[in-house]
């Protein structure tokens, strides 16, 4: 059976979005199944059931998430993610202080709950560049092949 993932994320004005969707592209590209879920929508019980977890958040306020991302940012308190492995992801902007700060309170919230980083946060300035796009889907690659 091949391994499931999940790429839940938050984007306000979409850059963390395209970041997501190269990602998941770039896992199914290695032959696992992914889920793509808006974090909004998304509820943190759902993803016991899987093998590899990416989140992803742009930072919002002064290097916070987003509104949106809250409730279940929150939820994954009740959650144990033992044995999973992980990794975050954002969009960004350098002509703030706290660059990305979303995507570290994201890892450190994977690493106390319990999950295996496999991979080292990727940060993008902005709306991701073709290049970038193909950075997300090496990215998402090489995450595959850590599960
Ligand atoms: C009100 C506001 C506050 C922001 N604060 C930060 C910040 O603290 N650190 C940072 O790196 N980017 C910050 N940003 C920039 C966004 O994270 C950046 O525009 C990002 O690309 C948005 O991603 P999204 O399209 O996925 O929403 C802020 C943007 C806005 C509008």
């Amino acid at each position: 059976m091949s391994a499931k993932c999940a790429v839940v994320y938050t984007s306000i004005s979409g850059n963390t979005e395209k970041m997501a969707r190269a990602i998941a592209d770039g896992i199914r590209a290695s032959g696992c199944e992914v889920d793509l879920k808006d974090m909004f929508y998304a509820k943190a019980d759902e993803l016991v059931d899987y093998d590899g977890l990416l989140l992803g958040s742009c930072t919002w306020g002064d290097g916070d998430l987003p509104d949106e991302a809250l409730f279940f940012y929150e939820e994954l308190d009740d959650l144990s993610l033992q044995g999973v492995k992980a990794a975050a992801f954002g969009s960004c902007d350098s002509n703030y202080d706290s660059y990305g700060a979303a995507v570290d309170l994201l890892e450190e919230k994977l690493r106390d709950r319990g999950a295996d980083i496999v991979a080292e946060k990727l940060k993008l300035e902005l709306l991701p560049s073709d290049e970038d796009t193909q950075m997300c889907l090496e990215h998402g690659r090489a995450f595959a092949s850590k599960l």
